[in-house]
This record gives structure tokens, sequence and C-alpha cells, in this order.
């Protein structure tokens, strides 16, 4: 039986609902259509939202269409509406993207990230068709498989697939990660951003991992150094927190929210850095289903909500994770 908790943490302020539709506020349009096999999309898109910055909108292919990532990406952007109707599939090529030049390095436990989004008034519109396939699969069997006798570790690399970072007033709705290698999306020194519609499913598939969790890390959200952050209609199956509300999250709401598999949903971790508080305020939660799927799948949910507390003073190199 699932067990579903709902928890009213502060109250809360009104919060908006979401604003005019998009695209048609902003007049010229950039459309990108995937090049085709043995091709790297990046550059057209990165060239896309430069062409349709401060007032335009990109159009990133339509439903069905696949865009391969062969390069990270930083987006910034003012005033720009996104159709994000096709995929964005990073090169599932594990030395590609655990190559540290690669990636960019976050403000939060030197995680890495082939996405940043940043920005002001950026309208974003997957229609259930869009988003980002971290072919994390690749990944995770790289990663398990004992015959490559390789051992993960919080900041070795592997990249969260979608991040916003330094950004404000953006809206992110409908919008799909398939199989993230890490993270599914950071909010990250961010004011102001609503996410709404998403779906997460990171599932392992390999039968060499069945029973184990071959997906840790794969959570669905993590916050940081953010305030007045919106989360609603979300679906996460995943192998690690669906969410997590990291150090200096204020004013978070998030509702009807359904969480599968994994650990749980998160306050933490907290703490973890030394001389440096966390503070995390008015969060306001309604409607969080936590619930626990097949073990052969996903076998390691032992919590509904859950609060994580580091003592940096006991973590040791060789428990790189420790409580964290
Ligand atoms: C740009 O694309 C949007 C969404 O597809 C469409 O509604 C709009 O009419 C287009 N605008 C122009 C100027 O082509
Ligand atoms: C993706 O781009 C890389 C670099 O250009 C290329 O080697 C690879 O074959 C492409 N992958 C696909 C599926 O097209
Ligand atoms: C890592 O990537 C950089 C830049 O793409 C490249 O110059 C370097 O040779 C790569 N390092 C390894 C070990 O592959
Ligand atoms: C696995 O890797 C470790 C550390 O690199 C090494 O000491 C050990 O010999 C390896 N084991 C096998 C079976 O290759
Ligand atoms: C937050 O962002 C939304 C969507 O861009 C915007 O409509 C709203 O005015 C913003 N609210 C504040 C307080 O800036
Ligand atoms: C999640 O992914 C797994 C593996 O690809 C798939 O079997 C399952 O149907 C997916 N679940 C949803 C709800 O999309
Ligand atoms: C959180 O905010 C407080 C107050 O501004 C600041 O002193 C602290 O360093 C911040 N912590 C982090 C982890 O950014």
């Amino acid at each position: 039986m699932p067990h579903s908790a709902t928890i009213l943490c502060a109250a809360l302020a009104a919060y908006g609902t979401l604003a005019s539709p998009l695209a048609s506020r902003w007049g010229q349009n950039c459309t990108v259509k995937p090049l085709g096999p043995g091709q790297d999309d990046a550059p057209q898109i990165l060239k896309a939202m430069g062409d349709c910055n401060n007032g335009g909108t990109v159009v990133l292919g339509t439903a069905g269409d696949v865009f391969n990532i062969s390069q990270r990406m930083t987006w910034n952007l003012q005033e720009v509406g996104i159709e994000w109707n096709g995929i964005l599939k990073p090169n599932p090529a594990p030395s590609l993207w655990l190559n540290k030049s690669n990636t960019y390095q976050t403000e939060i436990q030197s995680q890495a990230t082939s996405l940043i989004i940043s920005g002001h008034n950026i309208h974003i519109d997957a229609h259930q068709t869009g988003g980002v396939d971290g072919s994390g699969q690749v990944f995770w069997s790289y990663y398990f498989n004992p015959a490559n006798n390789i051992t993960k570790n919080d900041g070795d690399g592997r990249p969260i697939a979608f991040t916003i970072q330094h950004a404000s007033n953006v809206v992110v709705k409908d919008f799909h990660i398939w199989e993230p290698i890490l993270w599914s999306s950071l909010i990250d020194a961010s004011y102001n951003v609503t996410l709404d519609g998403m779906v997460i499913n990171a599932t392992n598939t390999d039968p060499l991992g069945a029973g184990k969790n071959w997906t840790p890390n794969t959570d669905g959200f993590n916050t940081f150094r953010s305030d007045t952050i919106s989360f609603k209609n979300w679906k996460v199956i995943c192998g690690d927190d669906c969410g997590a509300i990291k150090g200096n999250s204020t004013n978070i709401y998030i509702k009807d929210f359904a969480c599968f598999g994994g650990n749980g949903f998160a306050f933490g971790s907290l703490g973890q850095y030394q001389d440096q508080e966390d503070i995390v305020e008015n969060v306001y939660i309604e409607n969080l289903a936590v619930s626990r799927i097949d073990s052969r799948v996903q076998p390691n949910m032992g919590n509904g909500i859950y609060m994580k507390v580091c003592l940096p003073l006991i973590l040791t190199p060789q428990d790189p994770d420790g409580p964290c």
C-alpha cells in the first residue's frame, strides 16, 4: 500500500497563478530541427538562443524530434519563450561527460551539469512531448556493472540534466526528463521559478541491476540558495530523493506531487558547509504522495518525508556521500 502525507510547514502568502500564454507575447521565431545522424545539434541550438534572445521564441523541433547534444550549454536569456517540443539527448558517451572540462561545476556539492538556463523572464513549454533524455541507463550500467570496477562519488562529473541558475521569473511547463544520469534538475541562486507538469523517470532496465538501486543520485529536484520556487503537478520515479530542499531555500510551494521509489522526499542535506548557515523557511507542501514501487525495480525507499542534516566534521574521504 502506498503511504501518503500532507504536510503544512508554514502559512503561505498567496502565490499567483501562471501568467499569460507562452510565445504569443513574443515576435521573432527561431526554429531548429535535428541535423541528423552523427551531427551535434548544440551549436545550432546555441545560435538560436542567441538570435532570439531579447524578445523572441525558440522552437525546438516538433514532437518526436531528438536533438543530439555533444557539448555543455549555457543559455543566458532575457525575455525568451521556448517551445520545447523535441527531446534534447546528450550523446551517451560516458567518457565525454565524465571529463570535467565538458561540463560545468555547480555551487553545490561540486556536482556537474551539462545544461544551464539563466536570465530573466523565460517561458518554457514542452507540451508533454519535449524535455531532456539523459541517456542515464548507459551511465548506470557503466558504474554498476561489476566488470567495470568503478566507484561513484559525489562530484565525480556525472552531470545534472537540467539546471536553472541565476535566473528569475521562469516558467517551465509540461516537461519530461527521462533517464537522468545524476539529479534531474537543480534550481540554484534563482528567484520566482515555477515548474508545472514535470514527469521524471529514472528506472533501471539492466537485468544485472534488478533488485538493486542502480539509479542513485537521480533526484527529482534540488533547490539551493533560491527563493519563491513552485513545483506543481510533478510525477517522479527515481532512485534517490524525489525532491531535496537544500540550504537557503525560502518560500517553496509544492502542490500535487507524486513520488515513486527512491529515498522519499528530503529536507537537506543541511549543514553541509562548515561555517555557513543554511536557512530553510516557509515551505508549503500540499498533496504529496510518496509510494513504494516493486522492489525488483527500486528497492530502497525507507522514508516518506525526511530530514538530512550533515555533520561535516565526521565526514571522511572514505565516505564521500556520508549522511549527505
Ligand atoms: C512563432 O511560433 C509560435 C508558436 O509556434 C506561433 O504561435 C507564432 O505565430 C509564431 N510567430 C511568428 C512570427 O511566426
Ligand atoms: C552526436 O554527435 C557526436 C559528435 O558530433 C557524434 O559523434 C555522434 O555520432 C552523434 N550521435 C548521434 C546519435 O547522432
Ligand atoms: C577532456 O576534454 C577536453 C576538452 O574537450 C580535452 O581537451 C581533453 O583531452 C579531454 N581529456 C581526456 C582525458 O579525454
Ligand atoms: C578494482 O579497482 C581497484 C581500485 O582501482 C583496484 O585496486 C582493484 O584491483 C580492482 N579490482 C579488479 C578486480 O580489477
Ligand atoms: C514571477 O514570474 C511570473 C512569470 O514570469 C510573473 O508573471 C510574475 O510577475 C513574477 N512575480 C514576481 C513577484 O516577480
Ligand atoms: C518508466 O521507465 C520504465 C523503463 O523505461 C518504463 O518501463 C515505465 O513504463 C516508465 N514509466 C512511466 C510512468 O513512464
Ligand atoms: C545562507 O544565507 C545566510 C544569510 O544570508 C548566509 O550567511 C549563508 O552563508 C548562506 N548559506 C549558504 C550555504 O549559501
